[in-house]
Protein backbone atom coordinates (compact mmCIF):
# COMPACT_ATOMS: atom_id res chain seq x y z
CA UNK A 1 0.00 0.00 0.00
CA UNK A 2 1.10 3.77 -0.78
CA UNK A 3 0.44 6.47 1.24
CA UNK A 4 0.27 9.63 -0.43
CA UNK A 5 0.79 12.72 1.88
CA UNK A 6 -1.45 15.79 0.01
CA UNK A 7 -0.69 18.98 2.04
CA UNK A 8 -3.70 21.41 0.93
CA UNK A 9 -4.62 24.10 3.14
CA UNK A 10 -6.88 23.55 5.89
CA UNK A 11 -8.85 26.66 5.86
CA UNK A 12 -9.38 29.01 2.70
CA UNK A 13 -7.26 32.16 2.58
CA UNK A 14 -9.13 34.29 5.41
CA UNK A 15 -7.50 37.78 5.12
CA UNK A 16 -9.44 40.18 3.28
CA UNK A 17 -9.50 44.29 3.68
CA UNK A 18 -12.71 45.75 5.62
CA UNK A 19 -12.86 49.33 4.34
CA UNK A 20 -15.51 51.54 6.62
CA UNK A 21 -16.45 55.02 5.61
CA UNK A 22 -19.09 57.49 4.89
CA UNK A 23 -20.49 57.79 1.56
CA UNK A 24 -17.72 54.75 0.34
CA UNK A 25 -20.83 53.01 -2.00
CA UNK A 26 -20.23 55.39 -5.17
CA UNK A 27 -16.62 54.44 -4.96
CA UNK A 28 -17.65 51.01 -4.50
CA UNK A 29 -17.14 50.26 -7.95
CA UNK A 30 -13.70 51.60 -8.44
CA UNK A 31 -12.57 49.51 -5.67
CA UNK A 32 -14.03 46.78 -6.92
CA UNK A 33 -11.88 47.11 -10.48
CA UNK A 34 -9.06 48.29 -9.23
CA UNK A 35 -8.40 44.75 -7.21
CA UNK A 36 -10.26 42.72 -9.81
CA UNK A 37 -9.57 44.60 -12.58
CA UNK A 38 -9.17 41.38 -15.05
CA UNK A 39 -12.95 39.95 -13.58
CA UNK A 40 -16.43 40.11 -14.81
CA UNK A 41 -19.17 41.95 -12.42
CA UNK A 42 -22.19 40.65 -11.35
CA UNK A 43 -24.13 42.12 -8.42
CA UNK A 44 -26.89 40.17 -6.40
CA UNK A 45 -28.84 42.87 -4.23
CA UNK A 46 -32.70 43.21 -3.45
CA UNK A 47 -35.87 45.26 -4.47
CA UNK A 48 -35.61 46.97 -1.41
CA UNK A 49 -32.21 48.07 -1.87
CA UNK A 50 -32.83 48.75 -5.51
CA UNK A 51 -35.96 51.37 -4.43
CA UNK A 52 -34.10 52.95 -1.78
CA UNK A 53 -31.68 54.28 -4.77
CA UNK A 54 -28.34 52.60 -3.32
CA UNK A 55 -27.88 50.42 -6.16
CA UNK A 56 -28.52 53.52 -8.61
CA UNK A 57 -25.56 55.00 -6.36
CA UNK A 58 -23.04 51.62 -6.90
CA UNK A 59 -23.95 51.04 -10.63
CA UNK A 60 -25.23 54.47 -12.51
CA UNK A 61 -25.14 53.24 -15.74
CA UNK A 62 -26.99 49.91 -14.58
CA UNK A 63 -24.53 48.14 -17.24
CA UNK A 64 -23.45 45.66 -15.03
CA UNK A 65 -25.66 42.19 -15.35
CA UNK A 66 -27.52 41.46 -11.55
CA UNK A 67 -29.96 39.86 -10.50
CA UNK A 68 -32.75 41.38 -8.02
CA UNK A 69 -33.91 39.08 -5.49
CA UNK A 70 -37.93 40.20 -5.45
CA UNK A 71 -39.23 40.13 -2.72
CA UNK A 72 -36.26 40.82 -0.68
CA UNK A 73 -36.10 39.37 2.85
CA UNK A 74 -35.98 35.45 4.39
CA UNK A 75 -38.88 34.35 2.04
CA UNK A 76 -36.35 34.40 -0.30
CA UNK A 77 -33.67 33.07 1.07
CA UNK A 78 -34.13 29.65 -0.56
CA UNK A 79 -32.17 26.86 -2.30
CA UNK A 80 -34.40 28.07 -5.75
CA UNK A 81 -33.22 31.37 -5.64
CA UNK A 82 -29.78 30.64 -5.55
CA UNK A 83 -30.47 28.31 -8.65
CA UNK A 84 -31.91 31.23 -10.11
CA UNK A 85 -28.93 33.49 -8.89
CA UNK A 86 -26.52 30.78 -10.73
CA UNK A 87 -28.18 30.76 -13.57
CA UNK A 88 -29.01 34.27 -14.94
CA UNK A 89 -24.92 33.95 -14.46
CA UNK A 90 -24.92 31.94 -17.13
CA UNK A 91 -27.66 33.04 -18.95
CA UNK A 92 -24.83 36.30 -19.10
CA UNK A 93 -22.06 34.13 -20.04
CA UNK A 94 -20.38 34.80 -16.94
CA UNK A 95 -17.45 32.54 -15.74
CA UNK A 96 -15.28 31.44 -13.48
CA UNK A 97 -13.57 35.27 -13.77
CA UNK A 98 -16.36 36.74 -12.49
CA UNK A 99 -16.43 38.27 -8.97
CA UNK A 100 -20.32 38.55 -6.74
CA UNK A 101 -21.02 41.81 -5.57
CA UNK A 102 -23.61 41.50 -2.44
CA UNK A 103 -25.26 44.79 -2.05
CA UNK A 104 -28.15 44.54 0.63
CA UNK A 105 -28.52 43.14 4.02
CA UNK A 106 -27.80 39.88 5.93
CA UNK A 107 -30.31 37.65 3.28
CA UNK A 108 -28.70 39.18 0.44
CA UNK A 109 -24.74 38.29 1.32
CA UNK A 110 -25.80 35.18 2.74
CA UNK A 111 -27.81 34.26 -0.58
CA UNK A 112 -24.68 36.11 -3.22
CA UNK A 113 -22.02 34.29 -0.64
CA UNK A 114 -23.47 30.79 -1.14
CA UNK A 115 -23.69 31.16 -4.71
CA UNK A 116 -20.37 32.46 -4.75
CA UNK A 117 -19.15 29.01 -2.95
CA UNK A 118 -20.94 27.03 -5.67
CA UNK A 119 -20.50 28.68 -9.07
CA UNK A 120 -18.41 26.88 -11.28
CA UNK A 121 -16.65 25.68 -7.88
CA UNK A 122 -16.10 28.96 -6.30
CA UNK A 123 -15.53 32.87 -7.34
CA UNK A 124 -14.73 35.47 -5.46
CA UNK A 125 -17.54 37.72 -3.88
CA UNK A 126 -17.41 41.28 -2.15
CA UNK A 127 -19.41 42.17 0.38
CA UNK A 128 -20.98 45.70 0.66
CA UNK A 129 -23.74 45.46 3.51
CA UNK A 130 -26.34 47.82 4.25
CA UNK A 131 -28.41 46.93 7.26
CA UNK A 132 -26.92 47.29 10.94
CA UNK A 133 -26.91 43.47 11.06
CA UNK A 134 -24.89 42.86 8.12
CA UNK A 135 -22.56 45.81 8.90
CA UNK A 136 -22.17 44.39 12.35
CA UNK A 137 -22.39 40.38 12.05
CA UNK A 138 -22.82 38.77 8.64
CA UNK A 139 -20.61 40.42 5.93
CA UNK A 140 -17.49 39.51 8.21
CA UNK A 141 -16.45 35.86 8.48
CA UNK A 142 -17.52 33.97 4.98
CA UNK A 143 -20.86 32.55 6.11
CA UNK A 144 -22.94 31.74 4.16
CA UNK A 145 -26.37 29.69 3.21
CA UNK A 146 -29.78 29.43 2.40
CA UNK A 147 -32.45 28.15 4.56
CA UNK A 148 -34.32 24.71 4.05
CA UNK A 149 -38.10 24.30 4.05
CA UNK A 150 -37.26 23.07 7.75
CA UNK A 151 -34.69 25.18 9.52
CA UNK A 152 -32.38 27.98 9.09
CA UNK A 153 -29.11 27.93 7.00
CA UNK A 154 -29.75 24.25 6.16
CA UNK A 155 -27.32 24.54 3.38
CA UNK A 156 -24.79 26.69 3.88
CA UNK A 157 -20.63 26.71 3.40
CA UNK A 158 -17.65 29.00 4.53
CA UNK A 159 -16.85 31.33 2.12
CA UNK A 160 -14.59 34.09 3.07
CA UNK A 161 -15.37 37.65 0.90
CA UNK A 162 -12.36 38.90 -0.86
CA UNK A 163 -13.02 42.51 0.52
CA UNK A 164 -15.92 43.88 2.69
CA UNK A 165 -16.90 47.56 1.90
CA UNK A 166 -19.02 49.45 4.52
CA UNK A 167 -20.51 52.89 3.61
CA UNK A 168 -22.32 53.50 7.01
CA UNK A 169 -24.47 56.08 5.18
CA UNK A 170 -26.28 53.06 3.63
CA UNK A 171 -27.58 52.68 7.64
CA UNK A 172 -30.11 55.86 6.82
CA UNK A 173 -32.05 54.01 4.33
CA UNK A 174 -33.68 51.53 6.80
CA UNK A 175 -36.52 52.11 8.50
CA UNK A 176 -36.43 52.17 12.40
CA UNK A 177 -37.45 49.09 13.10
CA UNK A 178 -35.20 46.94 11.33
CA UNK A 179 -32.50 49.98 12.02
CA UNK A 180 -32.89 49.24 15.87
CA UNK A 181 -33.09 45.24 15.36
CA UNK A 182 -29.79 45.28 13.86
CA UNK A 183 -28.35 47.18 16.79
CA UNK A 184 -28.67 43.97 18.72
CA UNK A 185 -25.19 42.12 17.02
CA UNK A 186 -23.55 45.14 18.28
CA UNK A 187 -24.44 44.60 21.67
CA UNK A 188 -24.14 41.10 21.27
CA UNK A 189 -20.35 41.84 20.89
CA UNK A 190 -20.02 44.06 23.74
CA UNK A 191 -21.58 41.51 26.11
CA UNK A 192 -19.26 39.03 25.15
CA UNK A 193 -16.02 40.36 24.22
CA UNK A 194 -15.62 44.03 25.34
CA UNK A 195 -17.34 45.98 28.65
CA UNK A 196 -15.81 49.02 27.68
CA UNK A 197 -17.65 48.73 24.50
CA UNK A 198 -20.63 47.75 26.29
CA UNK A 199 -20.11 51.13 28.57
CA UNK A 200 -19.71 52.68 25.13
CA UNK A 201 -23.01 51.81 23.66
CA UNK A 202 -25.28 52.68 26.83
CA UNK A 203 -23.79 56.14 27.29
CA UNK A 204 -23.98 56.75 23.49
CA UNK A 205 -27.82 55.13 23.20
CA UNK A 206 -29.14 58.59 22.18
CA UNK A 207 -26.50 58.88 19.15
CA UNK A 208 -26.71 55.63 18.60
CA UNK A 209 -30.51 55.67 17.65
CA UNK A 210 -30.35 59.21 16.22
CA UNK A 211 -28.03 57.54 13.57
CA UNK A 212 -24.67 60.06 14.52
CA UNK A 213 -22.10 59.52 11.06
CA UNK A 214 -18.89 59.49 13.56
CA UNK A 215 -20.62 56.93 16.18
CA UNK A 216 -21.94 54.65 13.29
CA UNK A 217 -18.05 54.77 12.70
CA UNK A 218 -17.09 54.29 15.60
CA UNK A 219 -19.25 50.91 15.93
CA UNK A 220 -18.66 49.48 12.54
CA UNK A 221 -14.82 49.71 13.53
CA UNK A 222 -15.46 48.63 16.91
CA UNK A 223 -17.92 45.52 15.22
CA UNK A 224 -15.40 44.63 12.77
CA UNK A 225 -12.49 44.18 14.78
CA UNK A 226 -13.97 42.12 17.51
CA UNK A 227 -15.57 39.87 14.83
CA UNK A 228 -12.46 39.64 13.09
CA UNK A 229 -10.79 38.75 16.04
CA UNK A 230 -12.72 35.89 16.76
CA UNK A 231 -12.61 34.65 13.25
CA UNK A 232 -8.97 34.58 13.26
CA UNK A 233 -9.03 32.44 15.78
CA UNK A 234 -11.68 30.04 15.20
CA UNK A 235 -12.93 30.05 10.94
CA UNK A 236 -14.57 27.12 11.00
CA UNK A 237 -16.49 27.71 14.55
CA UNK A 238 -14.88 24.56 16.24
CA UNK A 239 -15.00 26.90 19.67
CA UNK A 240 -14.38 30.35 19.76
CA UNK A 241 -16.43 31.19 17.31
CA UNK A 242 -19.42 29.66 19.00
CA UNK A 243 -19.31 32.74 21.28
CA UNK A 244 -21.36 34.87 18.36
CA UNK A 245 -23.96 33.10 18.97
CA UNK A 246 -24.99 34.20 22.30
CA UNK A 247 -28.49 34.49 22.30
CA UNK A 248 -29.06 33.22 18.84
CA UNK A 249 -30.03 29.53 19.94
CA UNK A 250 -33.04 30.24 21.44
CA UNK A 251 -32.92 33.45 19.47
CA UNK A 252 -33.31 31.50 15.90
CA UNK A 253 -35.90 29.29 17.14
CA UNK A 254 -38.20 32.09 18.23
CA UNK A 255 -37.09 33.46 14.39
CA UNK A 256 -38.25 30.63 13.09
CA UNK A 257 -41.27 29.85 14.87
CA UNK A 258 -42.32 33.32 13.99
CA UNK A 259 -42.51 32.61 10.87
CA UNK A 260 -40.01 35.28 9.90
CA UNK A 261 -42.76 37.78 11.58
CA UNK A 262 -40.00 38.83 14.74
CA UNK A 263 -36.87 40.44 12.55
CA UNK A 264 -33.52 38.29 13.69
CA UNK A 265 -32.56 41.32 15.78
CA UNK A 266 -35.63 41.26 17.73
CA UNK A 267 -35.47 37.50 18.30
CA UNK A 268 -31.93 37.69 19.53
CA UNK A 269 -32.74 40.10 22.01
CA UNK A 270 -35.80 37.50 23.15
CA UNK A 271 -32.25 35.39 23.10
CA UNK A 272 -30.25 37.61 25.16
CA UNK A 273 -33.23 37.95 27.68
CA UNK A 274 -33.21 34.18 28.01
CA UNK A 275 -29.71 33.35 27.90
CA UNK A 276 -29.83 35.84 31.39
CA UNK A 277 -32.40 33.68 32.79
CA UNK A 278 -30.40 30.63 31.92
CA UNK A 279 -27.30 32.55 33.88
CA UNK A 280 -29.49 33.76 36.90
CA UNK A 281 -30.89 30.21 36.87
CA UNK A 282 -27.44 28.76 37.28
CA UNK A 283 -25.93 31.05 39.45
CA UNK A 284 -23.59 32.67 36.83
CA UNK A 285 -24.89 36.27 36.96
CA UNK A 286 -26.78 38.53 39.53
CA UNK A 287 -29.94 40.40 38.83
CA UNK A 288 -28.37 43.72 38.36
CA UNK A 289 -26.26 42.45 35.51
CA UNK A 290 -29.49 41.23 33.37
CA UNK A 291 -31.48 44.84 34.92
CA UNK A 292 -28.50 46.07 33.11
CA UNK A 293 -29.21 44.39 30.06
CA UNK A 294 -32.09 44.28 29.57
CA UNK A 295 -32.23 47.97 30.18
CA UNK A 296 -30.66 48.53 26.79
CA UNK A 297 -32.45 45.99 25.01
CA UNK A 298 -35.61 47.80 26.00
CA UNK A 299 -33.67 51.58 24.60
CA UNK A 300 -33.55 49.95 21.66
CA UNK A 301 -37.78 48.58 21.32
CA UNK A 302 -36.56 45.26 21.25
CA UNK A 303 -38.95 42.72 22.74
CA UNK A 304 -37.96 40.69 25.75
CA UNK A 305 -41.06 38.08 25.32
CA UNK A 306 -41.96 35.28 23.01
CA UNK A 307 -44.95 35.97 21.34
CA UNK A 308 -48.14 34.11 22.83
CA UNK A 309 -48.74 32.11 19.30
CA UNK A 310 -45.92 30.33 19.87
CA UNK A 311 -45.35 27.31 22.39
CA UNK A 312 -42.63 26.43 24.39
CA UNK A 313 -43.19 23.18 22.78
CA UNK A 314 -42.23 24.68 19.33
CA UNK A 315 -38.91 25.84 21.10
CA UNK A 316 -37.74 23.02 22.49
CA UNK A 317 -38.74 21.21 19.28
CA UNK A 318 -36.53 23.45 16.95
CA UNK A 319 -33.59 23.63 20.03
CA UNK A 320 -33.20 19.78 19.53
CA UNK A 321 -32.92 20.77 15.38
CA UNK A 322 -30.70 23.54 15.70
CA UNK A 323 -28.12 23.37 13.46
CA UNK A 324 -25.09 23.23 15.99
CA UNK A 325 -27.02 20.37 18.11
CA UNK A 326 -25.02 17.23 19.18
CA UNK A 327 -27.33 14.63 19.98
CA UNK A 328 -30.34 16.44 18.98
CA UNK A 329 -29.38 19.25 21.89
CA UNK A 330 -27.30 22.30 21.23
CA UNK A 331 -24.76 23.84 23.22
CA UNK A 332 -25.57 27.35 25.21
CA UNK A 333 -23.33 30.59 25.21
CA UNK A 334 -23.59 31.62 28.06
CA UNK A 335 -21.79 35.27 30.16
CA UNK A 336 -19.51 35.07 33.10
CA UNK A 337 -20.23 39.12 33.47
CA UNK A 338 -20.75 41.08 30.75
CA UNK A 339 -17.45 41.37 28.67
CA UNK A 340 -16.78 37.48 28.98
CA UNK A 341 -17.86 34.32 28.49
CA UNK A 342 -18.19 31.73 30.67
CA UNK A 343 -15.94 28.43 29.50
CA UNK A 344 -15.84 24.94 30.86
CA UNK A 345 -12.95 23.20 29.84
CA UNK A 346 -11.70 26.32 27.46
CA UNK A 347 -15.28 25.55 26.05
CA UNK A 348 -17.28 28.38 24.63
CA UNK A 349 -20.50 26.94 24.88
CA UNK A 350 -21.31 24.57 27.21
CA UNK A 351 -24.14 21.77 28.29
CA UNK A 352 -27.06 23.29 29.97
CA UNK A 353 -29.75 20.61 30.38
CA UNK A 354 -33.46 20.60 28.84
CA UNK A 355 -35.10 20.31 32.29
CA UNK A 356 -33.30 23.62 33.02
CA UNK A 357 -34.33 25.26 29.92
CA UNK A 358 -38.45 24.40 30.45
CA UNK A 359 -37.78 25.55 33.40
CA UNK A 360 -36.64 28.61 32.34
CA UNK A 361 -39.06 29.26 29.09
CA UNK A 362 -42.35 30.17 31.19
CA UNK A 363 -40.47 32.92 32.20
CA UNK A 364 -39.79 34.40 28.58
CA UNK A 365 -43.89 34.30 27.97
N1 LIG B 1 -23.04 35.17 12.94
C1 LIG B 1 -22.20 34.36 13.72
C2 LIG B 1 -20.93 34.00 13.03
O1 LIG B 1 -20.58 34.59 12.04
O2 LIG B 1 -20.26 33.11 13.46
Amino acid sequence: MKELNVKVPAVQETSYPIIIGSGLLSKAMKMVNDKFPRYAKFIVSDICVANAGLLKTLDPQGNIPKFIINPAGEQSKTIQTVISIVEQMEKAYMGRDTVIIALGGGTVGDMAGFAAAIFKRGIPVVQIPTTTVAQADSSVGGKTGVDSTISKNAFGSFHHPAMVIIDIQTLMTLDDRQYMAGLIESVKHALIMDAEYFDFIESNIENITARKTEILEAIAEKNCRIKASVVENDPTEKNQRRALNYGHTIGHAVESASNFDLLHGESVAIGIVAAGLIEEEMSLADNAQHKRIRNILARLNMPAKIPASISQQQIIELLKRDKKAINSWPKFVLLEKIGKVHCIDNQWAIDVDEKLIRKTLPKLY
